[in-house]
């Protein structure tokens, strides 16, 4: 089993630090929501992806409290929802994350999706800035932003977020993204990194340096992640593959394997930033 103190830690540039994979939420709702994130934390994960717009984080709340794993040692994160944006609503929102949490503090919050056309990221930006200041949030970040969007923040702000939480996998690297990150200090969080376990899975360059490793095609592309300074944060309904999803620590892929895992023609599994809505 992996233990928390074998997970590497990423640097933030706001001093802190969060756990170099976490464990992803979506779309565990209810009892397993709630054993999922207990087991998950017994299994040695640290950091909890969730957010308002997954309905359960009065549960994945719940499961941290009940893991008997510290809480000061678990990275809690939510996620602002579209319908909240804006100043005030942010504020209040935030209120209703961390009671539904029930925590004192969360450790990361982040703006869900930019929401462009609605055009309030900056009064939200604002808002979790002031957060930040009094201690409510420990880490402030988006999700879904692009270099455009990060640069408003920055312009209008002069805050730059410690992670943006983006679509990445082998089928979508974010090559440019992830430069423009590392040009600006941004941690890349990467959603879906397993590409939701469907066929990118089954294929045969990933199976073949899984195979080279003994480990599963999962684990091969979980650590494809962690050597591009990618923190991804994998869903497993239970069992094997959610403890196979965290030991990833006792094997490195060659830059050949890397490039193997990597080389397929890029598309997204989820929504374009620039368009998606969801409230
Ligand atoms: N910010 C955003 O906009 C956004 C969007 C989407 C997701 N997210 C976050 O990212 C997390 C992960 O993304 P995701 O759930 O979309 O996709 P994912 O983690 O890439 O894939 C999850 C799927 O892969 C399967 N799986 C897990 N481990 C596996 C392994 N080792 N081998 C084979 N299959 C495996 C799971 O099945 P089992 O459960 O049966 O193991 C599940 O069906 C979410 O839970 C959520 O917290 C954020």
């Amino acid at each position: 089993m992996t233990s928390a103190d074998s997970v590497p830690t990423r640097a933030l540039n706001d001093g802190s630090s969060i756990p170099a994979v976490g464990f992803g939420t979506w779309p565990l709702k209810g009892a397993e929501a709630e054993e999922g994130a207990a087991d998950a934390l017994r299994a040695g994960y640290r950091l909890v992806d969730t957010a308002a717009n997954y309905g359960n984080e009065t549960e994945v709340g719940r499961g941290i409290a009940g893991s008997g794993v510290p809480r000061e040692e678990v990275v809690v994160t939510t996620k602002l929802p579209g319908r909240h944006h804006g100043h005030r609503a942010t504020l209040d929102s935030f209120e209703e994350s961390r009671r539904r949490l029930g925590v004192e503090r969360v450790d990361l919050y982040l703006i869900h999706w930019p929401l462009p056309r609605i055009d309030q990221y900056v009064a939200s930006w604002q808002a979790m800035i002031e957060l930040r200041e009094r201690g409510a949030v420990r880490s402030i970040g988006v999700s879904n932003f692009t270099p455009e969007h990060l640069g408003r923040l920055e312009d209008e702000t002069g805050v730059l977020p410690a992670v943006n939480q983006v679509e990445m996998h082998p089928l979508f690297p974010q090559d440019e993204l992830r430069a423009f990150h590392a040009e600006k200090g941004i941690v890349t969080e990467s959603w879906s990194p397993l590409g939701r376990g469907g066929e990118l899975l089954d294929d045969p360059a990933i199976v073949e340096v899984a195979r080279a490793h003994g480990v599963t095609p999962g684990q091969a592309v979980l650590r494809w992640h962690l050597q591009l300074d990618a923190v991804p944060i994998p869903k497993s309904g239970g069992g094997r593959r959610r403890r196979d999803n965290i030991d990833l620590f006792g094997f490195e892929l060659s830059d050949d394997e890397m490039a193997a895992v990597g080389d397929r023609s890029p598309r997204r599994l989820g929504g374009d930033p620039e368009h998606h809505e969801e409230f």
